[in-house]
């Protein structure tokens, strides 16, 4: 018993040296671009018009309705296709999936986002 403990306590500071587990490569995406509107919870509110919370959202079950909305936009929420790269928006996407009280598993990809999402408009800016 005590050759457990003493060999418990050994270890202790190696597991306080891991690093702490990387951030979810969307994190950093979605606090610089989407937080604006959709507020760092997700929670929405009233700005330029309604901003639909995306905590808890039910819409987000189908990853493809996602991906139409941030690849071409919708009313008054611009489009990211061109702005942001393939791998971006779905690394975007992915984080409010499985964050925000949403925990849907699958995951969208750069090739999904190349195959479905809404093309960029030609000539870039709106
Ligand atoms: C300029 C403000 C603005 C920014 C920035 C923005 N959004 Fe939006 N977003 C909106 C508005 C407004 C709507 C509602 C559009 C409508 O339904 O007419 C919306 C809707 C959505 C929806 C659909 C929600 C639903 O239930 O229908 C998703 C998903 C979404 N945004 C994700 C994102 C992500 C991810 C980002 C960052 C890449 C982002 N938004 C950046 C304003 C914004």
């Amino acid at each position: 018993m005590r050759t457990l403990l003493l060999s418990l306590l050994l270890a202790a500071p190696a597991f306080a040296a891991a690093p702490p587990p990387a951030p979810h490569p969307g994190a950093e995406i979605y606090q610089n671009v989407c937080q604006a509107c959709h507020m760092a919870n997700a929670g929405g509110g009233v700005g330029a018009g309604r901003i639909p919370a995306l905590a808890g959202n039910r819409n987000l079950a189908v990853a493809g309705y996602p991906v139409t909305v941030v690849t071409g936009g919708k009313g008054a929420m611009p489009w990211f296709r061109g702005a942001l790269s393939d791998q971006e928006i779905a690394d975007v996407i992915n984080y409010v999936r499985s964050h925000f009280g949403n925990k849907y598993k699958d995951k969208v990809t750069a090739a999904i986002i190349a195959e479905q999402g809404i093309p960029a408009p030609k000539g870039g800016e709106r």
